[in-house]
């Protein structure tokens, strides 16, 4: 039936740079696999859709460092990152990568079609040139000192510091990341994407979600476009991407996030060749839901919708494009904050982070789920802890769930031969329990997920007091039959249970349906009603969690420290021995962050009620500055004037005594201070580079 109601499901593409974090578990992963599980089990079509981001500089830059190809890091991440979400059991329909052959000719398509439309031109802009790389440098190739606060080491496109978008020739002091030269400035040619044409449509679309998305991703939208849209160029001067389909644009790929979103018009394809149009066709029956981390939000609510809008206009469709439909747009966007780790943000550069892949061989993936699903990170930012982990595991899935399973599969099996006891089940604790499903699944269909998972935990709570007040184990000396409909009801609760919580502890739940011998699965909506046969044999009775030591989770602690420390030992230069101004060893990338310049002196002057400082204007180059320095006692001010000095150029300016300085000159210094300038042996002019 193409016109039954159905929803496409889809999870944001990781980049294939890295083992995967449990920050993208709980932001992106565990949500949406919960949400789609439910959706399943509620006979629900659904189809659920991810794989990696395998372009993109991060990709090229790493590679440069391993000095391999792009092609051996996104092979090596692609694999493990496929086989980590498969150990976590989440549950995708496909998983594919944005370097497959199919998605060279998707994204293409996109781009084809949107010049066709006339959203796509060309402008030739300045940008920051490597003249012995030879090449154009993208965004992140380039670092350099933030405009706005300062920060040294902000990146062509980011000020990570501060937060300001960068265009790279804002950047003070640029400096290639390839050769750690001053890069050029020089005009190049460059495709754009007309984002601005979307203004009034995109902000009908975003308006007409408002009151239904998270309000966090309709301000972020709302604060992009009150900002106003502009032009975004779409193409990158890489070899590794998706190449821009036509002539003249050698060299230069598609933007990565221009491919990125159609990748999951690429794995719908690559999954369904026959059918994946049902999937992408704007229709009202279908929904697509997209799960991700707020950092995505503005791809996925203004850049791809207007991409999406500017394929739709299409008038008259080439009969060989594969893209002959309108489009669907996302209808909802359950996008999540960070989680952190231990208080702290989570940070692989730091090595505070931890990858599930590694942590798998220790801990079952129900139990990772579980406490993530506890702590999704909703409205605000949460935390991961080791601590939480093993309360989560220790005080609710194995003392309050496992011990509901372990007291009536052990009590049947001592007392009713192990085989469902001949009674009858009670329908009102049983219909309660299909009415507190009915709270579950409004959590979940307003994605409130965190919420779900914990008004999951209340049916064992409910099951725990249902056996309590009963006691069976009293009831059974006096009334066999009354006791045989208690445990009867234990049992069907246990396997309605085993549904309610399938979304969350998939591991699990399959394995009480073994104990129960059940083999038909049941939707959600039917599982609070009576279906066992009295007299049927249950499967063999193993422990469903074990409880976590505290030594265990000590030790978690103390290896995240450790490897924290190694982080940033190995960030910080390497102690040698001696005094510690010499042990410390810099690596030449180090030694030429600092910038050392020829400067000229033009004037100088004592500075008031100070022994030591000299107030001194000075040039390098072009550009005049004011430093202070503290060689008062060594020089008189009429013996510098005209002299050329060495200056740290880039230094953050600094008071002394009330007054700024703008860089440091070199002396040589003894014990007792400064008893030479540095200055250079023969004439040179002010403004060179000393290296
Ligand atoms: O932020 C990221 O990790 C991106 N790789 C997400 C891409 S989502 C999508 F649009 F493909
Ligand atoms: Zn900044």
């Amino acid at each position: 039936m193409p016109n039954a109601k159905r929803t496409l499901v889809t999870a944001a593409l990781p980049y294939a740079n890295g083992p995967i974090h449990i920050g993208h578990l709980a932001g992106v992963y565990v949500p949406a696999d919960m949400y789609v599980r439910f959706k399943r089990l509620r006979g629900e079509e659904v189809l659920f859709i991810c794989g990696s981001d395998e372009h993109g500089v991060p990709i090229t830059i790493s590679a440069d460092k391993e000095k391999v190809s792009p092609k051996v890091i996104v092979d090596r991440y692609h694999e493990l990152n496929k086989q980590t979400f498969e150990n976590l059991g989440i549950s995708f329909d496909y998983y594919g990568r944005t370097s497959s052959d199919e998605h060279r000719i998707m994204a293409q398509e996109f781009f084809l079609r949107l010049l066709e439309n006339g959203f796509i031109e060309t402008k030739e802009e300045p940008q920051l040139y490597d003249a012995e790389a030879k090449m154009f440098l993208p965004d992140r190739y380039v670092e350099g000192t933030c405009p706005v606060c300062g920060n040294l080491e902000a990146r062509g496109d980011q000020c990570d510091n501060c937060g300001t978008y960068l265009n790279q020739t804002e950047l003070i002091n640029p400096r290639s990341k390839i050769t750690g030269n001053k890069p050029v400035v020089r005009p190049t040619k460059h495709w754009y994407f007309k984002l601005s044409a979307f203004q009034g449509d995109l902000e009908k679309f975003i308006e007409s979600h408002a009151g239904k998305w998270r309000d966090t991703v309709i301000q972020q939208a709302r604060s992009w476009l009150k900002a106003g849209l502009h032009d975004r160029p779409i193409t990158r001067d890489l070899d590794w991407g998706v190449p821009v389909p036509i002539e003249g644009s050698e060299g230069k790929v598609l933007y990565v996030w221009f491919d990125a979103p159609v990748g999951y018009v690429t794995a719908t394809k690559e999954l369904l060749p026959n059918d994946w149009k049902k999937w992408w066709t704007d229709d009202e029956n279908l929904e697509w839901v997209c799960f991700l981390g707020k950092d995505n939000i503005v791809f996925h609510t203004i850049m791809f919708p207007a991409m999406e809008m500017g394929v739709n206009k299409s008038e008259v469709r080439s009969l060989k494009s594969e893209v002959n439909f309108k489009l669907k747009l996302p209808t909802q966007v359950p996008a999540n904050e960070f989680m952190n780790l231990e208080g702290r943000k989570l940070s692989k550069s730091r090595g505070w982070t931890i990858e599930p892949h590694e942590i798998l061989e220790r801990y079952d993936s129900d139990l990772i789920r579980y406490s993530i699903a506890c702590n999704l990170p909703e409205s605000k930012d949460s935390d991961f802890s080791w601590k939480d982990f093993q309360a989560h595991t220790n005080n609710e899935l194995a003392d309050i769930f496992g011990n509901f399973a372990n007291r009536v599969l052990t009590f049947v099996k001592n007392n009713f031969d192990g085989k469902v006891p001949n009674g009858k089940a009670d329908s009102e604790f049983l219909s309660g329990l299909g009415d507190h499903a009915k709270l579950v699944a409004e959590r979940y269909e307003k994605f409130q997920i965190r919420e779900a998972t914990n008004e999951t935990m209340e049916f064992a709570r409910m099951a725990n007091k249902y056996f309590n007040d009963a006691a069976p184990w009293k009831l059974i000396k006096s009334d066999r039959e009354a006791a045989a409909s208690i445990l009867l009801t234990c049992l069907e609760t246990l396997r309605a249970m085993s549904i309610y919580f399938r979304p969350i502890i998939p591991i699990a739940t399959a394995k009480i349906d073994a104990m129960l011998g059940v083999r038909t699965a049941l939707s959600w909506d039917e599982a609070h009603k009576a279906m066992l046969q009295a007299g049927s044999e249950l499967g063999e009775i193993s422990i469903l969690f074990s409880k976590l030591e505290d030594e265990q989770i000590a030790g978690e602690l103390q290896s995240l420290q450790k490897m924290s420390e190694q982080f940033e030992k190995a960030a910080s230069p390497v102690v040698v021995n001696a005094s510690p101004a010499e042990s410390v060893q810099i690596t030449i990338d180090d030694f030429k962050r600092i910038k050392l310049k020829t400067a000229t002196v033009l004037e100088a002057e004592r500075v008031p009620k100070s022994k030591k400082l000299l107030k001194l204007q000075i040039e390098i180059g072009q550009e005049k500055r004011q430093i202070v320095a503290g060689i008062a006692e060594k020089y008189a001010p009429e013996d510098l004037v005209g002299k050329t000095i060495v200056v740290v150029a880039n230094l953050a300016p600094a008071k002394l005594m009330g007054i700024e300085s703008q860089g440091m000159l070199l002396a040589v210094n003894d014990d007792k201070g400064p008893v030479a300038l540095v200055t250079p042996m023969s004439d040179s002019a002010s403004g060179l580079e000393v290296r």
